[in-house]
C-alpha cells in the first residue's frame, strides 16, 4: 500500500510516494534543492533510488529544484507535454492571475520565473493520462489543467497529489481555495469535477496540508455565492459543482 510523505519547503510542498519504489512529485523552489536532499536522504534516497520526480506543472516553486535532482540523484523527470518545452529552457510556464491576490504577487512570482534558469532533462511526457506501474505504483498521472494548461495530478487510490488545482487559502492553512492563478478557469473546474469522478477523497495540494474532498466541494459551492463583492467567475460560467 503506497504511503504519501509530505515534505515542508518553506510554502511549499514536495510528496514522497513509497510504494514498490519512490516516487517524488513536485521539487520546490531552486533554493530548496539542500534541503529536499537532505530530507530524501534521511528517508535513505540517494543516486538511484527515486524512480521518478513528477512535476506537476512549470511553475518555479514546483520545478525549482528539478535540475539539481537530476544532477545528483539522476533521477528520470516527467511532466505533461504541453510544459515540456518549459523545463527544457528552465523557464516558467505562464502565471496568470486569477484574483486580487493574485495581481498583487503577480510582479513577484515573474521576476521569480525570470531567474528560475537551470535546464531540465525530461525522460517522460504524456497527454491524459498515464499509468505509473512501472515506476512501482499502482496510480496514474492525470491531466487536471486549469492553473495551467499542462496542470497534472498523481492519483493514488481515492488520493490525488494534485499541484495548485487547489491552494489554502492565507493565512488559513486548513482552508481550501480556487488558486490566485489560472490559465483557464473553466478547465479548472472540470478539472475539479474529473477528481471527484475518478473517485478521490483526498486531495495533497502543492501549499496548504491534506484536505477531503467534500470539504473541498463544501467551501467552493459557498464561494459560489458573490460575498462582500467578490465573484467567483469560474463559478458564475460554469454553475454548480
Ligand atoms: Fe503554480
Amino acid at each position: 500500500m503506497a504511503e504519501i510523505l509530505r515534505i515542508p519547503l518553506g510554502f511549499n510542498n514536495a510528496y514522497l510516494i513509497k510504494d514498490r519504489q519512490y516516487i517524488l512529485v513536485d521539487c520546490g523552489q531552486a533554493e530548496d534543492a539542500p534541503r529536499l536532499l537532505k530530507e530524501l536522504r534521511k528517508n535513505g534516497i540517494d543516486r538511484g533510488d527515486l524512480g521518478l520526480l513528477v512535476i506537476t506543472h512549470a511553475h518555479p516553486d514546483h520545478m525549482g529544484s528539478a535540475a539539481a535532482l537530476q544532477e545528483e540523484l539522476g533521477v528520470p523527470v516527467a511532466i505533461h507535454r504541453a510544459e515540456e518545452d518549459f523545463l527544457v529552457r528552465g523557464r516558467s510556464a505562464p502565471i496568470i492571475p486569477y484574483s486580487w491576490e493574485g495581481k498583487l504577487v503577480n510582479s513577484v512570482l515573474y521576476k521569480k520565473a525570470a531567474e528560475t534558469g537551470k535546464p531540465v532533462k525530461v525522460g517522460l511526457t504524456y497527454e491524459d493520462q498515464m499509468d505509473l506501474a512501472e515506476f512501482g505504483l499502482d496510480g496514474l498521472l492525470l491531466a487536471t489543467p486549469g492553473h495551467t494548461l499542462g496542470s497534472s495530478s498523481v492519483i493514488v487510490g481515492e488520493e490525488a497529489i494534485i499541484g495548485d488545482l487547489l491552494m489554502m487559502v492565507p493565512p488559513f492553512a486548513g482552508v481550501p481555495g480556487v488558486p490566485w492563478f489560472a490559465e483557464d478557469p473553466i478547465a479548472l473546474w472540470d478539472s475539479i469535477k474529473l477528481l471527484r469522478q475518478r473517485g478521490v477523497r483526498r486531495v495533497y495540494p502543492g501549499h496548504g496540508f491534506c484536505w477531503e474532498m467534500g470539504l473541498v466541494e463544501k467551501l467552493l459551492r459557498e464561494r459560489l455565492i458573490p460575498k462582500k463583492g467578490r465573484l467567483n467567475p469560474v463559478g458564475l460560467s460554469v454553475g454548480k459543482l
